[in-house]
């Protein structure tokens, strides 16, 4: 039987190791859970089949997509129905390669349901103890402050959090960019750095370049999220080049929000190739077409990224991690193992 490059290009995606570092469990709820759920809660939904549901996940910016992501948190009310949220996630990821996740949750969307902390860091936790066990896929959770609200509730939220320092691995801050600067939240950021959380940021998504640099230097974040706007300024490209901070871009969460017009258009590969540690992720993959193995490899396709490229990306998200150094030198070695193994020539070009 002859294989197609198309399907030596799936096979060589999904078979490099790789982290995935930019996901929120909330944006993994497939429209198939979302009906499991609510039977199992007995709670009304808005749309009469799956098949309606799916239908309305069209986007026109990000205000759009997170009005129907956070109508479809309503579902998720007990530990069991986090737990098996990120149960599938893990299984899909593991289908596609990834060794490591780094997973954000929105506890203050839960809370505002009535569903207590507690209860949501139980589903999640039990559920990465599992997936460790079962797939040795290590992960770290990153608690996300919604931008949004106001300070205030973060610092809430915060205080939630403090009971669980050893499962919670960093802070986030996500949600509507536009005219919440990551500014508002310096002084919530401080907090959770003499609790001794390191911090990352969505920046530079819908939002400016200065944005990006004000979670730099007033959040002092270690990794930006998206950050593709960052194009806009030839200073901050040098020093995200000089400092290698990473970015955590989701392209097909791109096109589907309009952040870009057409994949072709992305600037992933210049950013790769301007020498910025770039990563590749799925965001929200229920919502946007595709988990990490599918953005690899749309990205291949339309960007005519070849293999070096996309070994590249592999170890940028294994640099881009929080996993520690011993961790970080095996993943290197398994990569540099895998690109080793005769594979598809330039496995991004259509036949
Ligand atoms: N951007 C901002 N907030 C989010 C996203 C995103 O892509 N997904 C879930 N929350
Ligand atoms: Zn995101």
């Amino acid at each position: 039987m002859s294989v197609t490059p198309a399907a030596a290009l799936d096979a060589f995606i999904r078979g490099l190791p790789k982290a995935e570092l930019h996901l929120h469990i909330e944006g993994t709820l497939e429209p198939e859970l979302v009906f499991a759920l609510a039977r199992r809660n007995g709670m009304p939904l808005a749309h009469a089949s799956v098949a309606a549901l799916r239908n309305a996940y069209r986007f026109s910016d990000l205000q759009s997509f997170l009005d129907v992501y956070y109508a479809g948190c309503a579902v998720l009310s007990k530990p069991e129905d986090f737990f098996d949220l990120t149960m599938a996630y893990l299984e899909r990821a593991h289908a596609d390669g990834v060794v490591h996740a780094e997973i954000f949750f929105d506890p203050q969307t839960h809370l505002a349901h009535g569903v207590p902390f507690s209860d949501v860091m139980a589903g999640i936790t039990d559920a990465l103890r599992q997936g460790e066990r079962e797939w040795g896929l290590t992960t770290r959770l990153i608690m996300c402050f919604l931008r949004h609200l106001d300070e205030a509730g973060a610092h809430e939220v915060l205080a939630l959090a403090r009971p669980y320092r050893e499962q919670i691995a960093a802070v986030g801050l996500d949600s509507a960019e536009r005219d919440h600067p990551p500014a508002k939240f310096a002084r919530v950021f401080a907090a959770a750095r003499a609790l001794g959380w390191p911090a990352v940021a969505h920046a530079g998504e819908e939002g400016p370049a200065a944005y990006i640099w004000e979670a730099l230097r007033l959040l002092s974040v270690c990794r930006i999220d998206h950050g593709v706007a960052c194009e806009d300024d030839p200073a901050l490209m040098q020093h995200l080049r000089a400092t290698r901070v990473p970015l955590t871009v989701c392209p097909l969460s791109n096109v589907s929000l309009g952040v870009v017009s057409d994949l072709r258009h992305h600037n992933l590969k210049r950013l790769l190739q301007y020498g910025l540690c770039v990563t590749v992720n799925s965001d929200d993959p229920a919502y946007f077409g595709g988990y990490i193995a599918e953005n690899y490899r749309a990205c291949a396709e339309a960007l005519d990224l070849d293999r070096e490229d996309l070994l590249q990306l592999a170890r940028n998200s294994i640099d881009a991690s929080f996993l520690a150094a011993p961790d970080k030198a095996a993943w290197h070695a398994q990569i540099a193992r895998y690109a080793d193994q005769p594979g598809p020539a330039c496995p991004a070009r259509r036949a």
